[in-house]
């Protein structure tokens, strides 16, 4: 549920950019997209760039009209925060 999900911020995130260990933001959400990787339509390589960083900007210039809050929602871990 919602009060479980963690404040996150680019220090914390950035720890989660492996292959096998791989947390993205997008719109300030950060998902766990570990699982998701292997399916993603546009390769696993594309997908890994954003791996540990904030992807907002390279997810809306390569297709914007994709819905990743609804595809992700259960991958959800927490919302992107500024270092305190
Ligand atoms: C294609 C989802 C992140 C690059 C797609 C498609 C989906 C998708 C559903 C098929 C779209 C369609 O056919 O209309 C996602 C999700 C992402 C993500 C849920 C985040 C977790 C990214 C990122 C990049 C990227 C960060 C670039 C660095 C591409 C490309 C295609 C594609 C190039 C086109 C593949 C093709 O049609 O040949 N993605 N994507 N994606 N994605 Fe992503």
């Amino acid at each position: 549920g919602v009060e479980c999900l963690m404040r996150i911020p680019p220090s914390v995130l950035k720890r989660h950019n492996k292959r096998d260990d791989a947390w993205s933001a997008f719109h300030g959400k950060v998902y766990n997209i570990t699982h998701y990787i292997a399916f993603h339509p546009g390769g696993e390589k594309e997908l890994l760039r954003v791996a540990g960083r904030d992807g907002t900007k390279l997810f809306t210039s390569t297709h914007a009209w994709v819905n990743a809050d609804a595809m992700l929602e259960p991958c959800l871990v927490g919302f992107l925060v500024p270092e305190p």
